[in-house]
């Protein structure tokens, strides 16, 4: 019932102010607080008690208020994460999560914090055990929850609290401290502006009509007669758009419509949209479009004989890539043992805690969105070609993201608020509904892989084949990244002297594959790293050994014919595994001795990401300044999806310029007047953004003591709009142009150096690598098939740590969703569009996890660094699963590994006696 037409009054105590909400009294508490009393630090993430984002305190007790009528808290005292931080516990909360790094997006963090707010209440001395228990209900998708954990323990330990006066606290150091968050206080305060936080009080709701078949042709009633019924301001399908009905982010590959014409290619594809009132949109009668449904393809293996999606793409084949170096298909023969098998995996969902959300506006003949994304000027110029405008006539001014790990690079709400808000010349709002989001967003890759590799009698590769088929779903989105970069990574990181990888992207009547942390690699590591376990069990040798004796070493060709001279760390990443490893099978041995059904099992796995394009430009661009009252100004422009760019890219400028990190001021993403610093997406931003800003840090340095007639050693100080330049003991003022604008004023670019493919493949497709090895440690329940996961160890090569702190963030984040990918996540088209049928680890599923940070350096990097965020789960679903295989003797082929498929692995293995 509309919100705007209450039934009376509900009465209550919120943040400890005396309240009376108008409200339907069934209406969700959520909806109430948010759009009737601004508390828009109660987050909705699933409207369906799954997420927990929304967790408030009602007479003290933690609950959903998504899922608690707003007629329950009559007379109750509710308290949101804003009114707990004017208390004892809230406050320590606030200081201990901004010091764990606690919250990365932060959209899951006032559900965390509340519900840490009534433990800690609750007194008494905590453990792990009770912190993951109280904060159970909610998710989050980015930490991997062990700073979480951290934090609560921490908070409950230390009363100190934040400094009056200082209530957000900027920790200082350069390149390499583990500064804190410099965007991290927002998150844990409850200021922090998302997505759907935005909209102005009198924007229009906009609502997207979707397909509910995975194929379908459709024909619409009358429109006009059904929009003045339903009372709405506008209905848009294809013929409303005024540009080109289609969007894409690879060039070429731009094949999904904004909405569908004639027929509907899978399950939530878009084909109208019916803007109005919120009252009206609550009130919608059925949508007048008659669907015939139409036979679909869910998989590769049904496309060639399927109906063509694309009527260019042969056999529905998107696109194919391939890498061959030596004679994988004449030396394999020659090869003393070979192992082969066929892996699989499913659709992942990225399930970021928000859902995609925007508001758009016109203002003259430009029109501005805000939305939550990765990629600020890709959605412009997207949205330019879907309006017919120039990309200038159109402005992104991102919100923050709560989460995105691929799929927020492509356009998703933006276009359908735009077309609107265009038209109607009103601010146009949308958020997706979780069902919306999980049926129409894009998700990792399904792989159906097999793979042979061959080594010598000592254990050396000799050759390996690679056939990849990845189900790319309806439309392109990333599947060409998809296909080309997985055939240059699928050897993993070692020396393999003859290698034939193939790889093909196939529509199917799914939706679009796309962008998800990893591009494939981690699908088709799950095949290499399995199968280098079987092959070390058959050569007799230890199985971390056998990685080490074939790792890449500086000098090695990759299978592209790259070759580095320094900087690769994959080597010292399994020596750094070495005295855990040996631990733990010690451990592991004496364990099995004494259990008979319970079997503990140790894996390793090994991993590495070529960071930024393959092959391509991908520039980056840094803006800075000094105001004429001596402010440093920092244009940064990469999306900081909770990753930590605005800290690192902070760090490395400030480090170049010769300041602290707390003498610059950040102007976040905003097309009109950041500059593009790209996507946020294959770990990119620190190699590419940073080396930018580390361009512009010396830049801005060189102009500074160019006007103060200094040598290169001196240090830089601001004070009252004067240089301060120190030298030698001795201390200079040089004034600062009183200009408009900036007084001193920088630009500096940086793209990577590569080098085409040819057609086999070889070349120089990144300038950097990271690399990575990480160890699972679990037990396996033989009767019941489940796996109790004890510790992960990971080694990561990062070059340099820029951030520590950071880093670990990322690695523990990265961990939690590569378990989730080995041990209990696969999207079924139209089964699992929902945060309870799909499920991702939980605060109590992602057990201790310790990280080792290896520097090897790097030659481009900025002061040595290189990416991180795709490396960190690449190694962690092998690990584990050939964990699984040491305790169980069972081999996994087909992810996820449930509890149903490790048993049944089981029983298969005691039939056959094979893997
Ligand atoms: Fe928890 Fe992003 S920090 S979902």
């Amino acid at each position: 019932m509309s919100l705007d037409d209450p039934k009376g009054g509900i009465a209550l105590t919120l943040n400890g102010e005396a309240v009376i909400l108008g409200a339907d009294p069934a209406a969700r508490l959520s909806e109430v607080l948010r759009e009737r009393a601004g508390a828009r630090d109660v987050k909705v993430g699933c409207n369906a008690g799954d997420c927990g984002a929304c967790t408030v305190l009602l007479d003290g007790e933690a609950v959903c208020a998504c899922i608690t009528a707003a007629g329950q808290v009559e007379g109750r005292v509710v308290e949101t994460q804003r009114g707990l931080l004017e208390g004892p516990e809230g406050q320590r909360l606030a200081a201990a999560f901004q010091r764990h790094q606690a919250a990365q997006c932060g959209i899951c963090t006032p559900g965390m914090m509340v519900s840490a707010a009534a433990l800690l209440r609750r007194g008494g001395a905590l453990n792990e055990a009770a912190v993951a228990d109280a904060l159970g209900g909610v998710l989050c998708r980015c930490t991997g929850y062990r700073k979480i954990i951290d934090a609560v323990l921490d908070a409950s330990r230390h009363k100190a609290l934040v400094a009056e006066g200082d209530r957000a606290p900027v920790s200082e150091g350069g390149v390499g401290a583990r500064v804190e968050r410099l965007d991290g206080w927002p998150k844990v305060a409850g200021l922090e502006r998302f997505g759907d936080d935005v909209a102005p009080a009198d924007a229009l709701s906009l609502r997207v009509i979707r397909s509910p078949f995975h194929r379908a042709g459709f024909t619409f009633g009358d429109l006009d007669a059904y929009r003045a019924a339903a009372g709405l301001e506008l209905v848009l399908t294809a013929k409303d758009v005024p540009g080109e009905n289609c969007f894409g982010v690879i060039p070429g590959f731009e094949d999904q419509p904004v909405f569908a014409e004639g027929e509907t290619r899978f399950k939530g594809e878009a084909v109208a949209a019916v803007v109005g009132t919120p009252e009206a949109l609550a009130a919608l009668p059925d949508f007048p479009v008659t669907w015939e449904e139409r036979p679909a393809n869910l998989t590769p293996r049904g496309a060639a004989e399927a109906a063509q999606l694309h009527g260019t793409r042969a056999d529905n084949v998107m696109c194919r890539g391939r890498v061959a170096r030596g004679d994988a298909a004449g030396a394999m023969p020659g090869a003393a043992h070979v192992v082969s098998g066929d892996f699989s995996t499913g659709f992942i969902e990225h399930a970021y805690i928000e859902p995609e959300a925007a508001v758009a506006r016109r203002v003259g003949d430009r029109i501005e969105v805000q939305c939550c994304t990765q990629a600020p000027y890709m959605n412009r110029d997207g949205l330019a070609r879907i309006l017919g405008l120039a990309p200038g006539d159109v402005r992104i001014l991102p919100t923050a993201t709560g989460g995105g790990f691929g799929s927020k690079l492509d356009l998703t709400a933006q276009p359908y608020v735009a077309l609107a808000a265009w038209r109607l010349n009103r601010p146009v709002r949308i958020a997706y509904t979780r069902t919306e989001s999980i049926a129409s967003s894009t998700k990792r890759h399904p792989s159906e892989i097999r793979m042979e590799i061959g080594a010598d009698a000592e254990g050396r590769l000799v050759a390996e084949t690679f056939d990849g088929v990845f189900n790319t779903g309806a439309y392109a989105s990333w599947g060409p990244t998809v296909a080309n970069r997985v055939p240059i990574h699928a050897s993993g990181p070692y020396l393999t002297p003859n290698y034939r990888a193939d790889s093909a992207g196939v529509h199917t009547n799914t939706a679009p594959s796309g962008a998800f942390r990893g591009f494939g690699v981690p699908q088709s590591a799950v095949a290499q790293e399995q199968l280098f376990d079987m092959l070390a069990e058959k050569l007799g040798m230890d199985r971390l050994a056998f990685r080490k004796l074939n790792c890449l070493r500086n000098g090695d060709p990759t299978v592209t014919g790259q070759v580095f001279e320094t900087g690769m760390g994959i080597e010292a990443c399994f020596e750094a595994l070495e005295p855990h490893w040996a631990w733990a099978l010690a451990g592991a041995e004496q364990f099995n001795a004494t259990h008979d059904t319970v079997k503990r099992g140790v894996g390793v796995a090994g991993g590495w990401y070529g960071c930024g394009n393959t092959s391509m430009s991908n520039p980056s661009t840094i803006r800075a300044g000094v105001t004429p009252a001596g402010e440093v100004v920092l244009h940064q422009g990469a999306m900081d999806i909770g990753q930590g760019s605005n800290t690192v890219i902070t760090q490395i400028f400030a480090e170049a310029l010769g300041v602290s990190v707390s003498q610059v001021a950040l102007v976040g993403p905003d097309t009109d007047v950041t500059p593009d610093a790209g996507k946020t997406s294959a770990s990119r931003q620190t190699f590419i953004t940073g080396n930018a800003a580390r361009l512009a840090g010396a830049a801005l340095r060189a102009q500074i003591l160019r006007l103060g007639n200094v040598g290169e050693g001196a240090e830089i100080g601001f004070e009252d709009g004067t240089i301060v330049l120190s030298e030698g003991g001795e201390k200079r003022r040089v004034e600062l142009p009183q200009d408009e604008g900036y007084a001193l004023e920088v630009t500096e670019s940086y793209d990577p150096p590569t080098l085409p493919l040819d057609e086999n493949g070889q070349g120089v497709p990144y300038a950097v690598f990271g690399t990575t090895a990480q160890m699972a440690e679990l037990e396996v329940d033989l009767e019941l098939g489940t796996v109790k996961l004890l510790r992960i160890v990971a080694a990561h090569d990062v070059g340099r740590a820029i951030n520590p702190l950071l880093v670990e963030g990322q690695i523990e984040g990265g961990v939690a969703q590569g378990l989730g990918l080995a041990l209990m996540e696969e999207f079924l088209p139209g089964r699992t569009e929902n945060l309870h049928d799909y499920l991702i680890p939980t605060i109590g599923d992602v057990p201790p996890i310790e990280s080792i940070i290896i520097e090897s350096g790097d030659e481009h990097g900025p002061f040595g660094a290189k990416g991180l965020g795709e490396h960190c789960l690449i190694p962690t679903a092998p690990a584990v699963l050939n964990a699984i295989a040491h305790a169980s003797g069972a081999r996994i082929h087909h992810l996820p590994a449930t509890p149903a498929t490790v048993r049944a692995a089981i029983l298969a293995q005691r039939e056959n006696g094979t893997e």
